[in-house]
């Protein structure tokens, strides 16, 4: 009997063939040997990336029962700036970003959520911007689209042609699968909005996203009418 059931389930394991991996979160066929394989690459790059030995100097800039952020400025000693490079680059290749450069790097700032065991499970880029385009709302044309027309529309931005002012830009935001809906994104913007400039907060309007994801686009949606 038991073994039956076993095979049943082996069976459907074979067919729909997709793992998460409970350590890197990647999703791949583990009946696949070029998907073992990709994996296998990945994983111990992906661990080391987000892998936080603790720093001599770290500015914290916020404390939470479940980790802390940090925060690294382009002027830092080069092992932090390191880590946010190689932190920088596990978010772009998961948004298809090929080396898009940041607009400014000598004044991009970086906020690092560290977990309580010790990984980066969270990162914004923030810069100083001074204008910004309004992402025009598609919700509407977006209904009798297709499916490809869709994909397109949700990548490819109708922004308006007036610019708004705006102090900050997110450059960058991204958090490490396996804990996302957890807040992390939202206590990573609230946290630079009270740190970004010095002596003052920011408002949830002198934030923009650039070039919002999919993902991306819903978490603003949900954090700006917060
Ligand atoms: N689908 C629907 N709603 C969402 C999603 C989603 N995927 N993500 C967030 N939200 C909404 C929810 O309402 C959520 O509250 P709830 O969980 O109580 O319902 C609320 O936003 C707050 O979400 P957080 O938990 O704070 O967000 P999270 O820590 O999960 O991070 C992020 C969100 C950064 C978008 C994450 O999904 C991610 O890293 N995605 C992949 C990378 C990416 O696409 N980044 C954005 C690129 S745009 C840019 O970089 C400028
Ligand atoms: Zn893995």
């Amino acid at each position: 009997r038991q073994s039956s059931d076993q095979l049943i389930i082996d069976a459907g394991q074979k067919q729909f063939g997709a793992t998460t991996c409970p350590s890197c979160g990647m999703i791949y066929s583990a009946d696949s040997l070029e998907d073992n394989f990709q994996h296998t690459q990945f994983h111990q790059r992906f661990l080391d990336s987000i892998k936080f030995v603790g720093w001599k100097k770290e500015r914290v800039v916020a404390e939470f029962w479940d980790g802390k952020i940090i925060l690294v400025l382009p002027d830092d000693p080069k092992y932090a700036i390191k880590k946010a490079e190689d932190v920088r680059q596990l978010a772009d290749s998961e948004l298809g970003f090929q080396q898009v450069s940041l607009s400014c790097p000598s004044k991009a700032k970086t906020y690092l959520y560290v977990s309580q065991n010790r990984m980066i499970v969270g990162c914004v880029i923030a810069e100083n911007i001074r204008q910004a385009f309004r992402v025009l709302d598609q919700t509407g044309s977006a209904k009798d689209a297709s499916k490809e027309d869709f994909m397109e529309q949700q990548r490819a931005w109708c922004c308006s042609s007036r610019p708004v002012p705006a102090l900050c830009g997110i450059s960058r935001i991204w958090v490490f699968s396996l804990m996302r809906r957890r807040g992390i994104a939202t206590r990573l913007l609230d946290t630079v909005r009270s740190s970004f400039m010095y002596g003052s907060h920011l408002d949830m309007e002198e934030l923009a996203f650039s070039d919002p994801t999919p993902d991306g686009k819903l978490f603003a949606t949900k954090y700006c009418g917060t």
